[in-house]
């Protein structure tokens, strides 16, 4: 137990060393700092601090350090898997408001930001001058750079082009312990010592906090086409998936959704499938030269419209590709429609195996009496399974078919997260999907980091026994 005049010493501290208006105890400003898009309630911090620089961050550690307080880093709390969540208590600290684009240089191809900059701005900004950022998860309207490194984010974009950390170059960070420090580079290109910089991204705020970050920037493809595919069931959808990549074409996007997903849409979405639809397929190309991209597109058409049932549907304008792709972005929305509560994971299999995992994720829900729908980024295996259920005193059936789920994709050669992170949500099945020594090799790399165990206590590892 804490003793209760720590923390009133500890804003006073923080107050003098920072500034008065951004150390808060006010527990209506702290209600929403514990509180993330994973479903797992709210765990808000015993104090609040909205940092302005690396220089803030370290007085922040350097508080905590002497009161034994955790420091648990956030920025636009749009996560799914309960990073940011206070489990522990102790001091929430905020880069929201570090929300500048320090600079994009057109001539070495990179920029750099704040973490508190939101990815969708950031991606307008670098498409003004020609340039291209790719990673695109979905909340990219909401979430920030700073959580982006933090989970390592993905989205649709990403079979082609990769995923965050194929885009960082460099970071400054802040230790737990005090040291400021830029790791990795701004070039291009460069090998030297470790890969801190890899290692940083996706560690989801437990090893350090990230206070400026510099990413490579790809040219703008001039042109896209977008097309939408039904079949008659999954297994079609997925031998086209399969018949598109072994054709040695890549979409820049090549997204599934199951017969759940598309009867859903049926309800709102600005697309109508036909009746019989049982899963369909969003496709897109890019490049420079628009005929290359269209041709692209018809020969993804070709391929398919075997499997396929129907026409291909390839969007003619700019307001078509629009209906396509709202289609696909309010899937969450309308799934809430069939049933007001769901838990979204994001297991990845090979490709392979795409029909079997959704098969096996809707077997185990039947199993626990709960209705699974799957859509997500078919051409790199990523699926999410969305377990959808109507009272949140369900909750504990529908996290016993979660672990079924997650265990199912390992025993299939995949993986418990491809862009989510593991957080607190999904803690406990590390272990099944890395075993006990890798994982203890990461306990060692955390204590390398943070010997004190400050920095975001009880994510990722699962308790100690
Ligand atoms: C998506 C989020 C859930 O792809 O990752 O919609
Ligand atoms: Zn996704």
């Amino acid at each position: 137990m804490r003793h209760p005049g720590v923390l009133a010493a500890a804003a006073d501290e923080l107050r003098a060393a920072i500034a008065p208006e951004r150390v808060s105890l006010d527990p209506d400003r702290l209600l929403p700092y514990g509180h993330d898009e994973s479903e797992l309630g709210d765990y808000p911090p015993e104090l609040l601090v909205h940092a302005l620089s690396a220089e803030d961050v370290r007085r922040v550690f350097a508080v905590a350090r002497k009161h034994r307080l955790p420091v648990v880093p956030s920025s636009a709390r749009s996560g799914k898997t309960g990073g940011i969540l206070a489990v522990q208590g102790g001091i929430g600290l905020s880069l929201e408001r570090m929300d500048r684009i320090l600079e994009i240089s057109v001539a070495d191809s990179t920029a750099r930001v704040q973490p508190g900059v939101v990815l969708a701005r950031f991606q307008a900004e670098v498409e003004k001058v020609g340039l291209f950022y790719p990673p695109d998860p979905n909340s990219l309207d909401t979430c920030m750079l700073g959580g982006n490194i933090a989970e390592n984010s993905g989205g649709p974009r990403c079979v082609k082009y990769g995923v965050t950390r194929d885009y960082v170059l460099g970071l400054e960070v802040v230790l737990p312990t005090g040291e400021i420090l830029r790791t990795g580079r701004r070039t291009i290109k460069g090998v030297a010592g470790y890969d801190v910089t890899g290692l940083l991204v996706g560690s989801e705020g437990t090893l350090a906090v990230v206070t400026e970050i510099t990413v490579k920037l790809l040219p703008r493809p001039r042109h896209v086409s977008t097309a939408l595919v039904v079949f008659r069931d999954l297994e079609d959808a997925a031998r086209a998936v399969a018949r598109v990549l072994a054709a040695g074409v890549l979409p820049r996007c090549l997204e599934l959704i199951d017969d759940v997903c598309v009867q859903a849409c049926a309800r709102a979405a600005p697309f109508h499938f036909p009746a019989d639809a049982g899963a369909a397929l969003l496709v897109e190309t890019d490049g420079n030269d628009e005929e290359q991209v269209f041709a692209e597109i018809v020969r993804v058409a070709e391929l398919v419209q075997g499997d396929a049932t129907g026409e291909v549907i390839v969007a003619q304008n700019e307001a078509q590709r629009r209906d396509i792709w709202e289609t696909r972005k309010f899937l969450s929305v309308n799934l809430k429609a069939l049933h007001p509560y769901k838990l979204s994971e994001d297991i990845v299999v090979p490709r392979s195996r795409i029909p079997e995992m959704v098969r096996r994720a809707r077997e185990i829900g039947k199993a626990h009496r709960l209705l699974v729908a799957t859509y997500g980024h078919a051409g790199d295996g990523n699926l999410h399974c969305n377990v959808l259920y109507d009272r949140p005193d369900e909750k504990p059936r529908v996290d016993a078919a979660v672990g079924d789920i997650l265990r199912a994709a390992v025993d299939m050669g995949g993986t418990i997260t491809g862009e989510h992170g593991v957080g607190l949500a999904k803690r406990d099945f590390l272990e099944y999907e890395q075993g006990k020594e890798l994982v203890a090799l990461q306990r060692r790399l955390k204590a390398a980091f943070d010997p004190e165990g400050i920095l975001n206590p009880g994510k990722i590892f699962p308790e100690r026994s």
